[in-house]
């Protein structure tokens, strides 16, 4: 029997909703193309799984990169953006994130997002591997959560798009490589509803919650890749996940990252023993891409056995350190360090998806009607490694496209109403799945991490298929489900990981070190 559901269902009897725009998840990507598609005179309904701030957009600190600044131009962002990606980037998109992303960047300034200025105007910083200043931030250090706060707002009051928190999406609908609409499950009223659209949308962040430390929030369990791929989409690069450098390592505290807008203002990383190592390693000290970063720490803790380093911000003036990351500064001082005179001890942990979803230039995946933009997608423009603060550029800048794309086919175009059903699937089985998601967030950090090898990557994949049985018993609730889904994107990262027999970005293998011409290509997968 095919596996390509979670549970059983008939849509027959179930509730419909008919729109035209579906879109799931609401950080910047979600809802960023909800309002285009509203301006655009098109209904939307939004369905995300838990509240609609509960997103990884609301936790990114460091901020939104935008070649906005008197020397910087969108040739140089390029530039950044294709040397991070490690000669992964697919060049055109990078073309169109850099070209289009200043402009984006003043929508969101005009819905009424507040970012830092100083004498000059909009205030700058730099993170690793930008040449220029050119990230924008926003009350210091909580960025994220101020275009969260705009967008939140303005979605709020549009009456053309109607948000459905707590609805977690379970399947697409898809039929002859076309899709329909999805099944959700509204975790409240404990039932599935239908959802049809003539645009159905994937928005919905990473899967980093797969790791056991990691930045993301507790919504990362990239779900959309699984049920994309569930659903025969193609998806991308999935070896290549982005480790963050500097993350709190402190006994009781939560992973809570620190920004490398630090290091952009001049902190510095030093071993349990004082020592600064970051100029041994790469010319540009600290700010040297992130995938470097985090082998030298690693290196670092292995070569004075300890589980952390330090980030110092001690020489830095205490009022500027403050006013720049007030947030930072605050839920340190929940742990008793007081970041203008304490180092802060930091690890790296998983923290970025660079891979996902294929999708092409205008957001479409390989399945009609079906786009995805955002931190579930992959369209090529992070490479092997992502250049810090393109993230939530990226995801203003595709789902601005996709709806470019498709608002003028929509008054003309009516799917068929088909039906969908599934009855082959097994009770459910009689799994302890809070444990089996610990074992395997567990094992992704140790054999799937920063530094792999091809025997952990097999140990990994043992796994996998040992528990691969429970594709087909049906889930019998969104815990189980988002188990599921996370056993389905780890076993995809295990295997592109172990196929890929070279190093590259954020991939790096202890067993094959170097990096070869002949691996300049991605790994696509299809079910
Ligand atoms: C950070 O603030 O360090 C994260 C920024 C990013 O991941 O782009």
């Amino acid at each position: 029997m095919p596996d390509n559901y979670m549970v059983n269902f008939d849509t027959r009897e179930l509730p419909q909703v008919e729109e035209e725009y579906i879109i799931m998840g609401s950080g910047i990507a979600g809802l960023y193309t909800a309002l285009s598609a509203s301006q655009a005179g098109r209904s939307v309904t939004v369905l995300t799984k838990q509240t609609m701030m509960d997103t990884g957009t609301d936790k990114a600190q460091g901020g939104i990169a935008a070649a906005l600044g008197d020397a910087d131009s969108p040739a140089l962002h390029r530039e950044d953006t294709l040397v991070a990606g490690a000669g992964l980037c697919d060049s055109e998109a990078v073309a169109a994130l850099v070209s289009e992303g200043p402009d984006r960047v003043r929508e969101l300034i005009g819905l009424g997002a507040i970012f830092d200025r100083d004498s000059q105007g909009l205030a700058l910083t730099r993170e690793g591997a930008h040449s220029q200043r050119r990230i924008l931030h926003a009350s210091g250090d909580a960025t994220g959560a101020e275009i969260q706060r705009v967008l939140t707002q303005r979605v709020r009051e549009d009456d053309k798009i109607n948000v459905l928190e707590n609805h977690y999406v379970v399947d697409l609908l898809v039929r002859d490589n076309t899709c329909y609409g999805v099944l959700a499950y509204d975790r409240q009223n404990k039932e599935y509803r239908v959802f049809r659209g003539k645009v159905v949308v994937l928005a919905t962040g990473g899967l980093g919650r797969i790791f056991e430390h990691n930045t993301n929030p507790e919504i990362a369990t990239g779900d959309g890749i699984a049920i994309a791929f569930r659903a025969g989409a193609e998806v991308m690069d999935m070896e290549f996940i982005q480790f963050h450098p500097t993350v709190l390592n402190l006994p009781g505290a939560p992973r809570f990252l620190i920004s490398e807008a630090v290091r952009g203002e001049g902190a510095y990383l030093r071993n349990i023993r004082g020592q600064r190592f970051m100029p041994r390693y790469h010319d540009l000290a600290e700010l040297a891409p992130r995938d470097i970063v985090v082998r030298a720490i690693l290196k670092e803790m292995a070569a004075t056995n300890s589980n952390k380093v330090f980030l110092d911000l001690t020489h830095l003036e205490p009022e500027l350190v403050k006013l720049r990351f007030p947030n930072i500064s605050k839920t340190c001082s929940e742990y008793k360090l007081d970041i203008t005179v304490d180092r802060i001890p930091v690890a790296p942990a998983a923290h970025y998806m660079m891979g996902g979803v294929k999708i092409n230039l205008v957001g479409e995946t390989s399945i009609r009607g079906l786009y995805a933009c955002g931190e579930v997608s992959c369209p090529g423009v992070h490479g092997a490694n992502r250049l810090a603060s393109n993230s939530l550029l990226d995801g203003l800048v595709f789902g601005g496209r996709i709806v470019e794309e498709t608002k003028h086919f929509l008054k003309d175009y009516n799917p068929r109403h088909l039906e969908f059903a599934c009855d082959w699937l097994l009770e459910p089985a009689k799994t302890d799945y809070a444990a089996l998601r610990k074992k395997l967030e567990v094992l992704m950090g140790e054999k799937v991490g920063p530094v792999r090898s091809s025997e952990g990557m097999r140990e990994a994949l043992v796994f996998f298929d040992q528990w691969s049985y429970l594709k087909r018993h049906r889930a019998d609730n969104a815990e189980q489900m988002e188990v599921k889904n996370m056993l389905q994107v780890g076993e995809l990262v295990a295997e592109a990981a172990l196929a890929r027999r070279e190093s590259r970005g954020g991939h790096y293998r202890v067993d094959c070190p170097d990096t070869y011409q002949r691996w300049q290509k991605h790994i696509i997968f299809r079910r």
